[in-house]
This record gives C-alpha cells, structure tokens and sequence, in this order.
C-alpha cells in the first residue's frame, strides 16, 4: 500500500507559527511522526509539501497509481478550484486533514473546496489527523 501525505503552503512553517493553532511540532517532526507510523502499520508513504499551488496540482496529476492521499491544502482548502479539478482528475482516493479545527476559527475557514469530494475530512487533531487517515486507509487494505 502506497499513500501520499502532501502539505501545503505555509505548512514548512510550522513550530513557528501560531503554535495556539497548529501545535509546536516542525514539518520535520511531524513528518517524523507519518513516517513512524506507516512503519507501525507496515504502509509506505511518500511526503510532499508546497507553497505553490500549481505545484500541488501537477504532484496530484501524477499520483494516480497511490492506494490514497493525505492531503492538507492549508489555506488552498478553501479557495482552490485547481487542487479540487486535479483530485477529481485522478482514481485514487483522499482524505482532507487540518491540525486546527477549522469550524473553531473564522467563518472563511468552515468553506472546503475538497470536503464533499474527499472520503472524509480529520480536522482539529494537530498530528494525530494525519496519523488517523493513515489508519484509514490501512485498515482498507
Ligand atoms: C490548516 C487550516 C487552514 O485554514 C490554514 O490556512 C492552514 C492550516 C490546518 O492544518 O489547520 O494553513 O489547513
């Protein structure tokens, strides 16, 4: 089983960034803590993250033979037609994951351009959002 994890932007700025929000832990640590734990569960996973929105676009167009994506879009989940066209453009599934709880925080947070496509949506658990989905996807295995 193969899973993408894709960050995006502003997402290489955490542990300096409104730790109230998003936690302490670095992208580093973070991505620490994904690969430790597709270990555990005996998945791989590949990581990538991007401040650019094409970027993003064009790393989803060439994921189509993943068993899955993890993807948090930061702020492009709320404003991004593109990030959505290309994950609709692809077989493979993905689930929308933020550390914060979007419906917490400020009402242009609670619009998803992703949530209605995605399998589901694992938001306000700081890491341990990624690390559920993870579990998602191999249990389905
Ligand atoms: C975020 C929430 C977004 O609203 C914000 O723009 C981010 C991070 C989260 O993980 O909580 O950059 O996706």
């Amino acid at each position: 089983m193969r899973i993408l994890v894709i960050n995006g932007p502003n997402l290489n700025m955490l542990g300096k960034r409104e730790a109230g929000h998003y936690g302490s832990l670095t992208l580093d640590e973070l991505e620490m803590r994904i690969l430790d734990k597709a270990g555990d569960l005996g998945i791989s996973v590949e990581l990538f993250q991007s401040n650019f929105e094409g970027e993003i676009v064009e790393r989803v167009q060439n994921a189509e033979s993943y068993n899955g994506i993890v993807i948090n879009a930061g702020a492009y989940t709320h404003t991004s037609v593109a990030i959505r066209d290309a994950l609709l453009s692809i077989k493979a599934r993905f689930i929308e994951v933020h550390l914060s709880n979007v419906y917490s925080r400020e009402p242009f947070r609670h619009k998803s351009m992703l949530s209605d496509i995605a399998v589901g949506v694992i938001a306000g658990l700081r890491e341990q959002s990624y690390l559920l989905a993870l579990e998602y996807f191999a249990a389905e295995d």
